[in-house]
């Protein structure tokens, strides 16, 4: 029996609330789990989505989560300056944690967090769902298997446009509290693939920007936005592959753009996230009649699809990332080999991150280490 904590109740609240409930019936192979206690600053709405999630109690104040005897397992999706204070006060209270990315807009912050996690000896892991995805997996088996060759060059994009429209209000995202931006939003998705199927980046070059210089707050008043909401960096990995990171919250039209293309020396991989369920690879095996890139549907091959659903080309779900996520954890936490990021891994990202914006401020590339 697994007793589950839950701190924050918001868009991931609900995506780690839902994944912590069909774990089982997706994978089976997990132990009992209780979903026992779920905190948010907002009282009224703990009260609400503990109800709605079937949390057996409810608390207007996380610390009561982390002291809860019955928890084993914390779940942290506050806001980003939250994370480092909730997350190493869980993993000294004995708990395993699993809490959204990023680490902490503040890099000390993210290293006491990896400390407090090697000096617990409890499981402590990061939601970099997208590596779960059966599709970015299969890009590594490919790689594995040099189906592409030698990789010389890789472009990595993501953008959304919820930040897009002048108008929309001011909100913690935009607050400095939560980090430089779009870096700490955005752009650690895309190195946790970059980390997953490569390795480390060694040295980077950023350029950010600010479309809107301030938005209208809730009393119809202007506030500044302290955060960049695109930034674009070239990176160099210790591999000595070159290669480009752009992201942006303010791409009209980009829902959920989380967008990769691979160039090697035998043929190109391109994946996108607003379409997750498919891959497109290009081969210069094919006869030159024939070259193109073809599409490859996700299908009950491709681990851990078949879990889901037993028919090819049918297509998970972005909550989907997060069952798998969860199972990882879960593996991980009885002493299993899992496809994480954990805190170790996380602050090798967040190191990245403070570099590229080292490397706006000082205007030059800088290493990352
Ligand atoms: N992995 C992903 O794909 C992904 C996607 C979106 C967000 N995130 C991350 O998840 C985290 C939360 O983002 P979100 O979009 O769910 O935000 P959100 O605003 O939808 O939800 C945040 C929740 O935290 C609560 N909260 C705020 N301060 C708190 C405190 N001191 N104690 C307890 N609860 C508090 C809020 O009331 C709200 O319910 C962020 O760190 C973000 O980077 C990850």
């Amino acid at each position: 029996m697994v007793g589950v904590g839950l701190i924050g109740s918001g868009f991931m609240g609900k995506c780690h609330a839902l994944a912590w409930t069909s774990v089982r019936a997706v994978f089976g192979d997990v132990p009992d789990i209780r979903l026992v206690h779920l905190g948010d600053a907002n009282a009224a709405l703990a009260e609400t989505r503990a109800r709605e999630l079937g949390f057996e109690r409810f608390s207007g104040d996380w610390r009561a989560v982390v002291a809860d005897p019955e928890v084993d397992i914390v779940s942290v999706t506050a806001p980003n300056g939250f994370h480092a204070e909730m997350a190493i006060a869980a993993l000294e209270a004995g708990k395993h944690v699993w809490c959204e990315k990023p680490m902490a807009p503040d890099f000390a912050a993210a290293e006491r967090m990896a400390a407090a996690a090697a000096a617990s000896g409890r499981v402590a892991v990061l939601g970099y769902n997208y590596i779960q995805s059966p599709a970015i997996r299969h890009i590594g088996v490919l790689l594995e298997e040099s189906v592409i060759g030698d990789v010389n060059h890789l472009r990595v994009e993501m953008d959304e446009d919820f930040m897009a429209d002048p108008d929309a209000p001011f909100f913690w995202k935009h607050e400095a509290s939560s980090g430089y931006g779009a870096l700490d939003d955005f752009a650690v998705h895309p190195l946790s693939l970059i980390e997953a199927l490569f390795g480390k980046v060694s040295r980077v070059m950023c350029d950010m920007s600010r479309p809107y210089a301030d938005r209208r707050t809730a009393d119809g008043a202007r506030r500044a936005v302290e955060t960049h909401d695109v930034a674009s960096t070239l990176i160099r990995l210790e591999n000595g592959v070159a290669g480009t990171l752009l992201v942006s919250r303010s791409a009209w039209g980009r829902k959920g753009r989380l967008q990769i293309q691979l160039f090697g020396s035998r043929g190109s991989i391109v994946f996108d996230q607003e379409r997750f369920n498919e891959l497109r690879l290009y081969t210069t095996s094919d006869r030159p009649t024939e070259q193109g890139y073809r599409t490859i549907l996700t299908a009950p091959h491709h681990e851990p699809y078949g879990r889901f659903v037993p028919a090819p080309g049918h297509g998970l779900g972005f909550n989907d990332l997060k069952t798998i996520e969860c199972h990882e954890l879960l593996r991980k936490i009885e002493g299993k080999p899992a496809r994480l990021i954990d805190f170790d891994a996380g602050l090798e990202i967040e190191r990245t991150v403070h570099a590229m914006a080292r490397s706006f401020d000082e205007g030059r590339w800088v290493d990352v280490r």
